[in-house]
Protein backbone atom coordinates (compact mmCIF):
# COMPACT_ATOMS: atom_id res chain seq x y z
CA UNK A 1 0.00 0.00 0.00
CA UNK A 2 1.11 3.52 -1.01
CA UNK A 3 0.21 6.52 1.48
CA UNK A 4 0.10 9.58 0.51
CA UNK A 5 2.68 12.14 1.73
CA UNK A 6 1.84 15.72 1.88
CA UNK A 7 4.89 17.44 1.64
CA UNK A 8 3.15 21.08 1.83
CA UNK A 9 0.37 22.92 1.64
CA UNK A 10 -1.01 24.27 -1.85
CA UNK A 11 -3.46 27.12 -1.88
CA UNK A 12 -4.37 28.70 -5.75
CA UNK A 13 -5.16 32.25 -6.83
CA UNK A 14 -8.25 33.19 -7.94
CA UNK A 15 -7.52 33.98 -11.76
CA UNK A 16 -5.72 32.05 -14.05
CA UNK A 17 -2.25 31.86 -12.54
CA UNK A 18 -0.75 32.08 -8.70
CA UNK A 19 -0.37 29.89 -5.60
CA UNK A 20 0.68 29.83 -2.06
CA UNK A 21 2.84 27.63 -0.70
CA UNK A 22 3.28 26.86 3.13
CA UNK A 23 5.21 24.31 5.44
CA UNK A 24 8.12 24.49 3.12
CA UNK A 25 11.81 25.09 5.06
CA UNK A 26 14.49 26.25 2.37
CA UNK A 27 17.04 26.89 4.70
CA UNK A 28 18.04 23.20 4.48
CA UNK A 29 18.66 21.26 1.27
CA UNK A 30 15.23 19.89 -0.05
CA UNK A 31 14.49 16.17 -0.86
CA UNK A 32 14.23 15.40 -4.64
CA UNK A 33 10.34 14.43 -4.58
CA UNK A 34 9.77 17.80 -3.05
CA UNK A 35 11.33 19.15 -5.64
CA UNK A 36 9.44 17.50 -8.00
CA UNK A 37 6.41 18.87 -6.37
CA UNK A 38 7.87 22.55 -6.47
CA UNK A 39 8.80 22.42 -9.93
CA UNK A 40 4.99 21.11 -10.81
CA UNK A 41 3.86 23.71 -9.06
CA UNK A 42 5.57 26.63 -10.96
CA UNK A 43 4.64 24.42 -14.25
CA UNK A 44 0.53 24.50 -13.15
CA UNK A 45 0.53 28.12 -11.53
CA UNK A 46 3.60 29.94 -13.05
CA UNK A 47 3.99 32.30 -10.20
CA UNK A 48 4.55 30.55 -6.77
CA UNK A 49 4.78 31.92 -3.14
CA UNK A 50 6.49 29.84 -0.48
CA UNK A 51 6.07 31.77 2.79
CA UNK A 52 8.20 32.16 6.07
CA UNK A 53 11.80 31.49 4.02
CA UNK A 54 13.89 34.74 5.18
CA UNK A 55 16.57 33.45 3.46
CA UNK A 56 20.40 34.06 3.50
CA UNK A 57 22.43 34.80 0.50
CA UNK A 58 23.99 31.77 0.20
CA UNK A 59 20.86 29.74 0.96
CA UNK A 60 18.82 31.40 -2.21
CA UNK A 61 21.64 30.53 -4.21
CA UNK A 62 21.88 26.97 -3.66
CA UNK A 63 18.11 26.55 -3.74
CA UNK A 64 17.63 28.86 -6.95
CA UNK A 65 21.10 26.34 -8.45
CA UNK A 66 18.72 23.57 -8.20
CA UNK A 67 16.56 25.08 -10.91
CA UNK A 68 19.96 25.32 -12.99
CA UNK A 69 22.29 27.93 -13.81
CA UNK A 70 22.33 31.24 -11.82
CA UNK A 71 22.58 34.61 -14.38
CA UNK A 72 24.96 37.43 -13.26
CA UNK A 73 23.12 40.44 -13.48
CA UNK A 74 25.15 42.53 -15.98
CA UNK A 75 24.68 45.97 -13.33
CA UNK A 76 27.36 44.82 -10.93
CA UNK A 77 27.24 47.98 -8.83
CA UNK A 78 23.89 46.12 -7.60
CA UNK A 79 24.78 42.34 -6.96
CA UNK A 80 25.61 40.82 -3.62
CA UNK A 81 29.53 41.33 -3.50
CA UNK A 82 30.12 38.02 -1.91
CA UNK A 83 27.22 36.25 -3.63
CA UNK A 84 27.40 37.82 -7.26
CA UNK A 85 24.18 35.89 -8.69
CA UNK A 86 22.23 37.55 -5.74
CA UNK A 87 20.85 40.44 -7.30
CA UNK A 88 19.71 43.39 -4.73
CA UNK A 89 16.23 45.42 -5.36
CA UNK A 90 15.42 48.01 -3.03
CA UNK A 91 14.84 51.70 -2.18
CA UNK A 92 17.54 51.93 0.28
CA UNK A 93 20.77 54.05 0.15
CA UNK A 94 23.86 53.53 2.52
CA UNK A 95 26.59 55.73 3.09
CA UNK A 96 25.45 57.16 -0.17
CA UNK A 97 25.48 54.42 -1.78
CA UNK A 98 21.70 52.79 -3.59
CA UNK A 99 21.45 48.97 -2.30
CA UNK A 100 20.58 47.32 -5.64
CA UNK A 101 18.48 48.56 -8.45
CA UNK A 102 16.08 51.32 -6.96
CA UNK A 103 13.74 51.40 -10.34
CA UNK A 104 13.90 47.47 -11.14
CA UNK A 105 10.63 46.24 -12.69
CA UNK A 106 8.85 49.52 -13.52
CA UNK A 107 7.21 48.56 -16.77
CA UNK A 108 5.64 45.05 -17.70
CA UNK A 109 8.57 42.63 -18.66
CA UNK A 110 10.02 39.30 -18.37
CA UNK A 111 12.95 38.91 -16.61
CA UNK A 112 16.70 39.55 -18.98
CA UNK A 113 14.50 39.16 -22.01
CA UNK A 114 17.33 41.21 -24.05
CA UNK A 115 19.50 38.30 -23.52
CA UNK A 116 19.86 35.50 -26.06
CA UNK A 117 18.99 32.77 -23.06
CA UNK A 118 16.60 34.93 -21.07
CA UNK A 119 15.78 34.04 -17.46
CA UNK A 120 13.81 30.69 -17.62
CA UNK A 121 13.07 31.79 -13.75
CA UNK A 122 13.20 34.29 -10.76
CA UNK A 123 13.43 33.84 -7.47
CA UNK A 124 12.41 37.09 -5.25
CA UNK A 125 13.17 36.47 -1.57
CA UNK A 126 11.24 40.06 0.92
CA UNK A 127 14.09 40.84 3.38
CA UNK A 128 11.83 44.07 4.21
CA UNK A 129 8.27 45.05 2.82
CA UNK A 130 7.04 48.71 3.10
CA UNK A 131 3.89 48.79 5.53
CA UNK A 132 2.01 51.58 7.50
CA UNK A 133 -1.00 51.10 9.87
CA UNK A 134 -1.59 47.67 8.34
CA UNK A 135 -1.01 48.57 5.02
CA UNK A 136 1.36 46.90 2.57
CA UNK A 137 2.81 48.54 -0.08
CA UNK A 138 5.11 47.67 -3.53
CA UNK A 139 2.67 44.68 -4.57
CA UNK A 140 4.22 42.87 -7.69
CA UNK A 141 1.53 42.34 -10.42
CA UNK A 142 1.82 39.24 -12.85
CA UNK A 143 0.31 38.77 -16.10
CA UNK A 144 -0.18 35.20 -17.57
CA UNK A 145 1.29 35.49 -21.14
CA UNK A 146 0.12 32.23 -21.72
CA UNK A 147 -3.93 33.26 -21.29
CA UNK A 148 -2.75 36.77 -22.70
CA UNK A 149 -2.15 34.57 -26.18
CA UNK A 150 -4.89 32.27 -25.88
CA UNK A 151 -7.22 34.91 -25.70
CA UNK A 152 -6.21 37.22 -29.19
CA UNK A 153 -8.67 37.17 -31.67
CA UNK A 154 -7.41 34.29 -34.38
CA UNK A 155 -6.00 37.21 -36.71
CA UNK A 156 -3.92 38.79 -34.39
CA UNK A 157 -2.63 34.93 -33.80
CA UNK A 158 -2.31 34.82 -37.74
CA UNK A 159 -0.15 38.37 -37.83
CA UNK A 160 1.84 37.53 -35.40
CA UNK A 161 3.12 33.90 -36.78
CA UNK A 162 6.79 34.24 -37.37
CA UNK A 163 7.47 37.42 -36.17
CA UNK A 164 10.66 38.92 -34.55
CA UNK A 165 11.36 41.67 -32.31
CA UNK A 166 14.44 43.34 -30.75
CA UNK A 167 14.89 43.70 -26.94
CA UNK A 168 17.01 46.17 -25.24
CA UNK A 169 18.70 46.47 -22.36
CA UNK A 170 20.28 49.64 -23.83
CA UNK A 171 16.75 51.10 -24.78
CA UNK A 172 15.26 49.96 -21.41
CA UNK A 173 17.84 52.29 -19.49
CA UNK A 174 17.73 55.48 -21.33
CA UNK A 175 13.88 55.31 -21.11
CA UNK A 176 13.90 54.74 -16.97
CA UNK A 177 16.38 57.56 -16.61
CA UNK A 178 14.42 59.71 -18.68
CA UNK A 179 10.97 58.93 -17.09
CA UNK A 180 12.28 58.48 -12.96
CA UNK A 181 15.74 60.14 -13.15
CA UNK A 182 16.78 57.30 -10.50
CA UNK A 183 20.16 56.24 -13.31
CA UNK A 184 21.61 58.56 -15.56
CA UNK A 185 20.67 59.30 -18.98
CA UNK A 186 23.75 57.41 -20.98
CA UNK A 187 25.32 58.46 -24.31
CA UNK A 188 25.68 56.00 -27.67
CA UNK A 189 28.78 55.02 -26.86
CA UNK A 190 29.00 54.57 -23.45
CA UNK A 191 25.49 52.31 -23.33
CA UNK A 192 27.16 50.27 -25.79
CA UNK A 193 30.74 49.94 -23.43
CA UNK A 194 28.17 48.57 -20.85
CA UNK A 195 25.59 46.73 -21.66
CA UNK A 196 24.89 44.20 -24.36
CA UNK A 197 23.48 44.27 -28.12
CA UNK A 198 19.68 43.94 -28.50
CA UNK A 199 18.26 40.31 -28.60
CA UNK A 200 15.48 39.15 -31.51
CA UNK A 201 13.17 36.94 -30.35
CA UNK A 202 9.55 35.81 -31.10
CA UNK A 203 6.95 37.86 -30.61
CA UNK A 204 5.13 34.41 -29.65
CA UNK A 205 7.03 31.40 -27.68
CA UNK A 206 6.01 27.94 -26.59
CA UNK A 207 6.95 27.36 -23.29
CA UNK A 208 9.88 24.37 -23.05
CA UNK A 209 7.88 22.65 -20.96
CA UNK A 210 3.78 22.90 -20.75
CA UNK A 211 4.25 23.49 -24.62
CA UNK A 212 1.78 26.19 -24.56
CA UNK A 213 1.90 29.63 -26.29
CA UNK A 214 3.25 32.68 -24.78
CA UNK A 215 2.79 36.54 -25.81
CA UNK A 216 6.70 37.47 -25.23
CA UNK A 217 6.96 41.25 -25.69
CA UNK A 218 7.88 43.51 -22.80
CA UNK A 219 7.14 46.99 -22.55
CA UNK A 220 10.58 47.91 -20.55
CA UNK A 221 12.27 46.62 -23.54
CA UNK A 222 10.72 45.09 -26.86
CA UNK A 223 10.70 48.52 -29.04
CA UNK A 224 11.17 47.43 -32.73
CA UNK A 225 9.30 44.50 -34.72
CA UNK A 226 11.87 43.02 -37.96
CA UNK A 227 10.81 43.64 -40.60
CA UNK A 228 8.02 46.61 -40.26
CA UNK A 229 7.59 50.54 -41.05
CA UNK A 230 8.32 51.98 -37.47
CA UNK A 231 4.85 53.40 -37.38
CA UNK A 232 3.50 50.08 -37.62
CA UNK A 233 5.61 48.27 -35.33
CA UNK A 234 4.53 51.01 -32.75
CA UNK A 235 1.07 50.73 -33.06
CA UNK A 236 1.29 46.74 -32.83
CA UNK A 237 3.52 46.60 -29.60
CA UNK A 238 1.31 49.15 -28.17
CA UNK A 239 -1.65 47.12 -28.55
CA UNK A 240 0.16 43.78 -27.43
CA UNK A 241 1.27 45.89 -23.95
CA UNK A 242 -2.23 47.03 -24.13
CA UNK A 243 -4.02 43.33 -24.20
CA UNK A 244 -1.24 42.53 -21.55
CA UNK A 245 -2.61 44.89 -18.84
CA UNK A 246 -6.26 43.09 -18.74
CA UNK A 247 -6.55 42.38 -15.40
CA UNK A 248 -8.60 39.26 -16.41
CA UNK A 249 -4.78 37.71 -16.69
CA UNK A 250 -3.51 38.91 -13.56
CA UNK A 251 -2.40 37.83 -9.83
CA UNK A 252 -1.39 40.94 -7.47
CA UNK A 253 0.98 39.61 -4.94
CA UNK A 254 0.76 41.28 -2.03
CA UNK A 255 4.26 40.89 0.11
CA UNK A 256 5.28 39.24 3.38
CA UNK A 257 8.22 39.56 4.99
CA UNK A 258 10.22 36.01 3.84
CA UNK A 259 7.95 35.11 1.09
CA UNK A 260 10.22 33.25 -2.07
CA UNK A 261 8.42 34.37 -4.69
CA UNK A 262 8.91 32.46 -8.39
CA UNK A 263 7.83 32.92 -11.56
CA UNK A 264 8.44 31.25 -14.98
CA UNK A 265 9.34 34.13 -17.13
CA UNK A 266 8.31 32.46 -20.14
CA UNK A 267 4.42 31.72 -19.09
CA UNK A 268 4.31 35.10 -16.83
CA UNK A 269 5.13 39.14 -17.31
CA UNK A 270 5.51 41.27 -14.46
CA UNK A 271 5.56 44.60 -13.04
CA UNK A 272 6.61 46.28 -9.67
CA UNK A 273 4.49 48.76 -8.19
CA UNK A 274 5.82 52.36 -7.25
CA UNK A 275 3.24 53.57 -4.77
CA UNK A 276 5.49 54.11 -1.31
CA UNK A 277 8.67 56.15 -0.47
CA UNK A 278 11.49 56.32 2.67
CA UNK A 279 11.25 55.83 5.03
CA UNK A 280 9.01 52.78 4.52
CA UNK A 281 11.45 50.56 3.36
CA UNK A 282 11.67 47.34 0.77
CA UNK A 283 14.67 44.92 0.57
CA UNK A 284 14.84 41.85 -2.05
CA UNK A 285 17.28 39.45 -2.75
CA UNK A 286 16.87 37.83 -6.31
CA UNK A 287 18.16 35.35 -8.33
CA UNK A 288 17.57 34.26 -11.47
CA UNK A 289 17.98 31.14 -13.61
CA UNK A 290 19.04 31.11 -17.01
CA UNK A 291 16.74 29.28 -19.74
CA UNK A 292 16.91 28.34 -23.13
CA UNK A 293 16.91 30.97 -26.23
CA UNK A 294 12.73 31.99 -26.69
CA UNK A 295 11.67 29.88 -29.99
C1 LIG B 1 12.40 41.64 -10.45
C2 LIG B 1 11.32 42.65 -10.52
C3 LIG B 1 9.60 43.71 -9.23
C4 LIG B 1 9.40 44.13 -7.80
O1 LIG B 1 12.85 41.36 -9.33
O2 LIG B 1 12.78 41.09 -11.49
O3 LIG B 1 10.92 43.02 -11.59
O4 LIG B 1 8.22 44.34 -7.43
N1 LIG B 1 10.83 43.03 -9.35
O5 LIG B 1 10.39 44.23 -7.08
MN1 LIG C 1 11.83 41.72 -13.20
Amino acid sequence: MTTAVKMFDLQSAAGPIGASISGLDLSEPVDDTTFSAIEDALNRHAVIVIRDNLLTAPQLAAFSRRFGSPQINVRKEARNADTPEIFWISNITENGKPVGSHDAGRYWHSDLCYLEAPSKLTLLNAIEVPARDGQVFGDTQFASATAAYDALPGAMKSRLDGLEAANGYRYMWNKKAHEFGLRPVLSEAELEARFPPDALHPIVRTHPVTGRKCLYVCEGYTHAIAGLPRDESDALLQELFDHLANPAFHYRHQWRVGDLLMWDNCAVQHKATNDYDLPLRRLMQRCTIEGTAPA
